[in-house]
């Protein structure tokens, strides 16, 4: 494939938005894309895995979003992101493989005036604490 196609084909940022929402994306999903732009599946596998490094499995157990924006960030969600990589032991935008969990951080949920906030597999959590996400966490263990 060549470059050009890459940069002119408007795939990349589906790509990423995969990436983005669950550090991941499934064989599924890149037939679905390359059906989409009219390209091969080998050579979008090929920029997936080699070009971007998003890792291609099934879609986690069990996905955190934590909202890394500016009303978020200034409540407090970096420090509900330290606590999850150290817990999860991973880095914002892995996936535990002990836990199938990803971690991924998102942009803005809508509700900024009630953060940090998190989701767990689509379920909203507001006005998150490190003390409160772990009580969060315990509850929530099978969502
Ligand atoms: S900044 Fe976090 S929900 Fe908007």
């Amino acid at each position: 494939m060549s470059t050009s196609k890459f940069l002119e084909g408007g795939f990349l940022p589906v790509l990423f938005a995969f990436s983005e929402e669950k550090a991941s994306i499934s064989k599924e999903e890149i037939l679905e894309v390359a059906k989409q732009f009219k390209l091969d599946f080998e050579e979008v596998r090929q920029v997936v895995d080699e070009v971007l490094e998003i890792p291609i499995r099934k879609t986690p157990q069990k996905i955190i979003k934590v909202c890394t924006n500016i009303h978020c960030n200034i409540a407090g969600s970096e420090k509900l992101v330290d606590f999850l990589c150290q817990k999860l032991k991973v880095k914002l935008g892995e996936i535990s493989q002990k836990t199938d969990t990803a971690l991924v951080s998102a942009k803005c949920f809508g509700y900024c005036d009630i953060g940090p906030n998190i989701e767990i597999n689509g379920k909203m959590f507001d006005s998150v604490t490190t003390q409160s996400l772990v009580k969060i966490l315990k509850e929530n263990e099978k969502i």
